[in-house]
């Protein structure tokens, strides 16, 4: 038996906002029984009063003045679903001197603004929940921050876009075209207000700095963080890794290494048998590597209304058990401390290497020398076929530091039978 009475107010109903909604009414007796209160969304915030919403608000008022939100003292917790980075923090941070929980989804703002939140929310005796940032439906952050603290985790690498990983699955199982699939993945709402964030790697990079945070116990710079996007892929590197054996994805990566951290994003092919090679569509899947626990995967839908409402509700449920238990909030992101950064250039990869050359003898003489001197060994080298004078190769060599790797290109570019190097990618 719930009593007591939980005002909320929603600010954004898009995509995630609408999956909310749905979620709790849809599950109400059960949320309301496990959070031990009675839920209301009193308000929600949107832009526009007369877009049609073929959603039932079940008596919510809807505004386009944050402030009936952020001034209502009876309202308690203030979700945060309307992306964009200032005006989003400027909300949250109103909403938190107000004394009221937040759950968000942003990942853009927790990434670049999230110490400056967490110092606010734990002066102000309340608490900021993020799960729905990372991965979607997919619990992340807290299993890092609570199941596997006991862990020191050595290592994070996953698929943690889906709207990237929507259009390579495309491109790859069923033929269409780059554009095509990113429509498609617009459509279904998978992808963020501007996609350039995803398919430039931006939005995968503001999760692995939230996850390697935690994971690594460290505030972490977006500067820091390698990032390559899938804009210059090629439909024929996807053919030809599948000959080779492998699916393109794009990773995110970090390592905890002695020296310092070493964090990126890239489109990575991945070999056939590895269990991210079968991670399609928007779904995301991650690898924690923990000293105690050893390797452990979650995987699940990485976006969509439905995974990331979610992921947001449990957020609630857990900020109304806080309010209700004055549970002593704990805010831990504050304590981190700020991790040396590995270079990319003193990290070991394997790379897939596509270039086209004049069709003459001696090309596989210049290129097998050059790596020879620089320490590259080559596990597969492979012509292609012919484009009228040029003959294409791909070569994929093993792991390699990856500053020996790049000197051995610009000396390779030197060579004057070879004509472009046209497609360079890291290989698992
Ligand atoms: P969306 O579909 O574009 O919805 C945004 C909502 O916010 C709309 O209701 C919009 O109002 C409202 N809004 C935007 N700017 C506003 C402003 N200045 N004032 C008042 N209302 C405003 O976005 P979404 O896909 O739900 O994403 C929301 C957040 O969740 C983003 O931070 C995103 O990165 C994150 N996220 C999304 C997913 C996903 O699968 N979509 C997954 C994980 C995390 P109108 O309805 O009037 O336009
Ligand atoms: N645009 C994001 C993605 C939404 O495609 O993964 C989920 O964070």
């Amino acid at each position: 038996m719930v009593d007591n009475l939980i005002n909320i107010g929603l600010l954004g109903c898009g995509t995630v906002g609408s999956g909310v909604v749905k979620i709790i009414k849809r599950n109400r007796e059960e949320i309301e029984r496990k959070a031990g209160s009675r839920l209301n969304i009193k308000k929600v915030l949107v832009r526009s009063l007369d877009k049609e919403r073929p959603l039932e608000l079940e008596g919510a008022e809807l505004v386009t003045e944050v402030d009936k939100i952020l001034e209502d003292p009876e309202i308690k917790i203030v979700i945060e679903l309307i992306g964009d980075v200032e005006r989003a923090r400027e909300y949250m941070e109103k909403a938190l001197r107000k004394g009221k929980f937040v759950v968000t989804a942003n990942k853009d703002l927790m990434a670049q603004h999230g110490r400056e939140i967490f110092k606010l929310a734990r002066d102000m005796g309340v608490n900021v929940y993020y799960e729905a940032s990372v991965g979607g439906g997919i619990p992340l952050i807290r299993p890092l921050k609570h199941s596997l603290a006991a862990n020191r985790i050595m290592r994070i690498m996953g698929i943690i876009n889906g709207t990237t990983n929507y259009i390579l699955t495309q491109m790859t199982l069923q033929g269409r075209g780059y554009q095509e699939a990113l429509e498609e993945a617009q459509e279904k709402g998978f992808a963020e207000q501007d996609p350039s964030s995803d398919v430039l790697g931006k939005d995968a990079a503001y999760k692995l700095a939230i996850l390697a945070s935690i994971a690594f116990d460290s505030t972490i710079n977006m500067d820091s963080i390698y990032t390559e996007g899938i804009t210059e892929v090629k439909i024929r590197d996807i053919r030809y890794a599948e000959e080779l054996g492998y699916k393109l994805k794009l990773l995110a990566i970090g390592d905890r290494m002695e020296e310092g951290l070493a964090l990126r994003v890239h489109p990575t092919l991945v070999p056939d048998k590895h269990p991210l090679a079968a991670v399609n569509d928007e779904f995301n899947a991650v690898f924690f590597e923990g000293d105690a626990v050893g390797e452990i995967m979650l995987y699940g839908r990485g976006a969509g209304e439905m995974p990331t409402g979610s992921a947001v509700v449990a957020d609630v449920i857990e900020a109304v058990r806080s309010i209700n238990h004055q549970v002593e909030n704990g805010v831990m992101e504050v304590e981190f401390s700020q991790k040396p950064i590995m270079p990319l250039s003193r990290i070991h990869s394997k790379f897939y290497i596509r270039l086209k050359a004049i069709d003459e003898p001696g090309v596989f003489a210049s290129l097998a020398n050059i790596f020879s001197e620089e320490k590259v060994s080559l596990d597969m080298i492979i012509q292609k076929r012919r484009i009228e004078e040029m003959a294409e190769i791909v070569l994929v060599t093993h792991d390699i530091r990856e500053e020996n790797f790049f000197r051995s290109i610009e000396r390779i570019k030197e060579i004057p039978s070879i004509r472009e190097i046209s497609q360079l990618l890291r290989v698992v």
